[in-house]
């Protein structure tokens, strides 16, 4: 099972872009461990971070619980299969620097791929062989539902937050990584985000038109995605200290009252719901 984590833990998806310094990443890392962040998590797509990770942790190994996500992108192997399964995760323990990866997940295949492709055997396999900790996935809709049900997976990681809760209204029985908690931060702009990240979220969130109930935005997300049923960590991304901490400083505030997380789970039903985003 997933091992224990910090409730708020470090996504670092953007900390790959090799257009931020070295410096700044290693500041960023630094500040996580020191704000208590004990859960990192990057994947085979996120650019130079599971060197930089590998590289920062190097003797700051111990109590640091690594994840990563594999079935793509191996020179010379097709993607989604057992091999590509196998050698993704040697190619991670290399760059990680480490001997056993704590989660490994499979990054978002479609459900014919889990059914059918051999990679879920390929996972259990390097969990049998020591090299993984515990086998993951990544995703949402169908796919992540039938890896709830499979029991081949020892913890799932999923879109969880204001405007993202199909997760939350199925039982998954199973930890949950609650990944873009923040929904991509839409209150952040004034006018559609045409073609940024947030974009999705950002329509998303006009239509739900929810109160603040008094919080910063920043704070009412974070406490509702990292304390929402099944949530052990959530998985913030960020290229700022200052956000980090602020974030983590809202986490420490707890859990929202009842009925605040109530009023923001009716309005997401009022709304019709919408599928997760992967
Ligand atoms: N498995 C998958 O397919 C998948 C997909 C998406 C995400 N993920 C995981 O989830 C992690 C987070 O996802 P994400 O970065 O897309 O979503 P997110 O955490 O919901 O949002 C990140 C955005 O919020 C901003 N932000 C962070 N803290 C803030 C604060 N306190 N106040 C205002 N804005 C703030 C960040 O900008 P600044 O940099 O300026 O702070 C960034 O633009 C990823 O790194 C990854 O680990 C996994």
């Amino acid at each position: 099972m997933i091992p224990d984590v910090s409730r708020l833990g470090l996504g670092t998806g953007s900390l790959g872009d090799p257009a931020q310094s070295d410096t700044d990443v290693d500041r960023l890392l630094g500040a996580a461990l020191d704000l208590g962040i004990t859960l990192f998590d990057t994947a085979r797509s996120y650019g130079l971070s599971e060197e930089r990770l590998g590289r920062f942790l190097r003797g700051r190994r111990d109590g640091v619980v690594l994840s990563t996500k594999v079935g793509y992108g191996v020179d010379g192997v097709p993607d989604w299969t057992p091999e590509c399964i196998r050698k993704g995760i040697d190619r991670a323990l290399g760059l990680l620097q480490t001997g056993v990866i704590d989660l490994v997940h499979l990054h978002s295949c479609p459900l014919d791929t889990l059914e059918h492709s051999g990679v879920v055997e390929a996972l259990t396999a390097a969990v049998e062989q020591g090299k993984v900790r515990v086998a993951a996935y990544s995703g949402d809709g169908p796919p992540l539902r039938w890896a709830a049900r499979s029991g081949a997976f020892g913890s799932l990681q999923c879109s969880v937050n204001l405007c993202d809760q199909e997760a939350l209204e199925t039982d998954l029985s199973r930890p949950l990584l609650a990944k873009r908690p923040l929904a991509n931060a839409p209150w952040r702009f004034a006018g559609r985000p045409v073609g940024d990240e947030a974009e999705p979220y950002w329509e998303r969130f006009q239509t739900l038109s929810l109160p603040s109930f008094g919080l910063p935005w920043d704070e009412l997300a974070i406490r509702f995605s990292a304390y929402a049923p099944g949530v052990s960590s959530a998985l913030v991304g960020t290229r700022s200290v200052s956000n980090l901490r602020r974030t983590a400083e809202a986490v420490e505030r707890g859990p929202l009252p009842k009925d605040i997380v109530d009023a923001i789970r009716a309005r997401y039903r009022e709304c019709g719901g919408w599928p997760g985003r992967i």
